[in-house]
């Protein structure tokens, strides 16, 4: 695992145009927020959102938490303005709507960067659009500063006249096809939002099977969705110390000749021992992150 490794277990969308939470957000336990000048900012609010994100940005303030600015589609009246924008704040990413091919990105890519947007600034895309999930792998190799996929349950829904039903059934296949995307040129991949943000228990529920799929975080609408959240897509105790056994254990097999250990009745190879070192090295950047918000 790369030493730069970040946690994104939690990615907040939060309304460009509410000063109110742009402030609040610089003491939520997030991993990253999404500062957001599409879908939760009405027509007339855009461009003042736009100004209002901007000096978030440039102002800072958000710790260690990741600073993402979700742009409008090129497609909009806003969206030229908007990428112009965010590329010369230069966020930590700048998140693109309804991506659909890899043309499209790589020249937008090529914008952001004539723009005059920082080489530490990424690209992050929404897959949200029949045409998008088709093309996943074409897209994730699509330009060097793509670093992530967003997933756009919402939209992905209503596209395919679908219904939001619990265990999500119906995206599934898309769920798949961007992880794996995703997973095959290195990229991060985050889940998407659930709607119902009193319900804790099908929150709960979703970001388990989020994470049992492979999923690295999950976007969330309101604040009251972070504890569980951060909870799910850490590693648990009992994870992070069967980790631990598994390490020793593999060290004092190898250290005697053998290449195979046993820790609670399971086998434990080379592989197995990535996966353990890959958790321990989550939890230890948690810590890092959870240090340096507080
Ligand atoms: N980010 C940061 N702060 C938020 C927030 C968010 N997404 N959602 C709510 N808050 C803040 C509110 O400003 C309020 O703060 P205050 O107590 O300092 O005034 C507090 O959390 C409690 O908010 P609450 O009254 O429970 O919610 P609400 O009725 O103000 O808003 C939503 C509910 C769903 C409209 C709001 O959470 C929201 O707009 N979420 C984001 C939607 C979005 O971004 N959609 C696009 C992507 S799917
Ligand atoms: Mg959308």
């Amino acid at each position: 695992m790369p030493t730069s490794f970040r946690p994104r277990r939690s990615v907040l969308y939060m309304p460009g145009a509410r000063a109110r939470a742009l402030e609040k957000a610089k003491s939520l336990p997030a991993d990253a927020l999404i500062l957001d000048l599409e879908d939760a900012v009405t027509p007339d609010e855009k461009p003042a959102a736009r100004d209002l994100v901007v000096n978030a940005v440039t102002e800072g303030g958000y710790g260690a938490r990741e600073v993402i600015v979700r742009v409008n589609g090129l497609d909009t009246p806003w969206g030229a303005d908007d990428l112009a924008a965010a590329a010369k704040a230069g966020p930590d990413a700048i998140l693109i709507p309804k991506v659909e091919d890899p043309a499209s990105l790589a020249a937008i890519a090529e914008q952001i960067t004539s723009a005059g947007a920082p080489d530490r600034t990424a690209l992050w895309a929404m897959m949200e659009t029949p045409l998008g999930i088709l093309n996943a792998a074409a897209i994730a190799s699509a330009h060097p500063r793509l670093s992530c996929f967003v997933m756009g349950t919402n939209d992905l829904v209503k596209e395919l006249r679908a219904e939001h039903v619990a265990g999500r059934a119906p995206v599934q296949a898309a769920l798949s096809q961007c992880l794996l995307a995703a997973r095959a040129h290195d990229l991060v991949c985050i889940d998407g939002v659930y709607n119902a943000f009193k319900d804790d228990d099908g929150l709960r529920a979703e970001c388990e099977a989020g994470r049992a799929m492979g999923f690295d975080g999950k976007t969330l609408i309101h604040p009251a969705q972070l504890a569980v959240t951060n909870e799910v897509f850490g590693p648990s105790e009992a994870a992070l110390a069967e980790a631990r056994e598994q390490l020793a254990a593999f060290e004092a097999v190898t250290m005697s000749g053998g290449g195979v250990a046993v820790v609670n009745g399971k086998i434990v190879e080379n592989l197995h021992v990535e996966t353990a070192k890959r958790i321990i090295a989550e939890a230890e950047a948690i810590t890092r992150l959870e240090a340096e918000a507080s």
